[in-house]
């Protein structure tokens, strides 16, 4: 089938503000919004700048906004997003800064992720054995390790959008991975950091993270159950 992709293009070395460009496109229904942006790439403008790896939904590097929606670009399938003939829109993220078409400056993002201190902390002598947990204990934390840090949450967030400084879905996704880990002992730690006014009280329940996130992860439930948890231990 014959579509159209029109795609928000930006050069710093060249252009004032970013402009549409629209590309025709032969594809398949089956094909992934990757595909033809792959194929834009090789085949029409060598210079269209985006981020991809895995091209599996595994390394959460091509969260862009697809006709208006945070998705992965390797995940999202055609027939899902366009009839032949039509026109798909592809955009940055937002609320990050762009560096150039489709590729934004993740860094703040990851700075949030590491101020939550998404590591396991434990400072008891090990035991000799594994460090055991229930079945449920473990499936508490699923879904943070689920997580594949694409950003298609915090960078839907309309809080976000206005305030940079707000941690965001994805960092407290992250900490709630590790407050309610029973083998972690930085959990209070943690709360204080949520805590504060860059924290978890920003979140005003959109629900947009939990919509754009790839992984199903429902991620406004969780941030709930850290409101609950940093609220009891005040
Ligand atoms: Fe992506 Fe979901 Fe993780 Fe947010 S919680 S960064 S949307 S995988
Ligand atoms: Fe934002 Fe999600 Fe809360 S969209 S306001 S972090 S529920
Ligand atoms: Fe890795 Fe899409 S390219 S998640």
């Amino acid at each position: 089938m014959k579509i159209n992709v029109k795609i928000l293009r930006y050069d710093p070395e060249k252009d004032r503000k970013a402009h549409w460009e629209v590309y025709p496109v032969e594809a398949q229904a089956g094909d992934r919004v990757l595909d033809v942006l792959n194929h834009v790439k090789w085949y029409v403008d060598p210079k269209l700048t985006f981020r991809r790896s895995c091209a599996h939904g595994i390394c959460g590097s091509d969260a862009m906004l697809i006709n208006g929606r945070n998705r992965l670009a390797c995940k999202t399938l055609l027939q899902d997003v366009v009839k032949p003939g039509g026109t798909i829109t592809v955009e940055p993220i937002r609320g990050l800064r762009v560096e150039k078409d489709l590729l934004v400056d993740m860094e703040p993002f990851f700075d949030a992720y590491r101020a939550v201190m998404p590591y396991f902390v434990n400072d008891e002598a090990p035991p000799t054995t594994e460090r055991i947990q229930s079945p449920e204990a473990a499936e508490r934390m699923d879904h943070g390790s689920n997580c594949i840090l694409c950003a298609c949450c915090t960078t839907s967030c309309p809080i976000y959008w206005v305030n940079g400084s707000y941690l965001g879905p994805a960092a407290i996704v992250q900490a709630h991975r590790f407050i309610f880990d029973t083998r972690d002992r930085a959990a209070e730690a943690r709360m204080q950091i949520l805590n504060q006014n860059t924290g978890v009280w920003r979140c005003r329940t959109a629900y947009n993270c939990t919509e754009a996130c790839p992984r199903d992860i429902p991620i406004t439930q969780l941030i709930e159950e850290v409101k609950r948890a940093v609220m009891y231990t005040q």
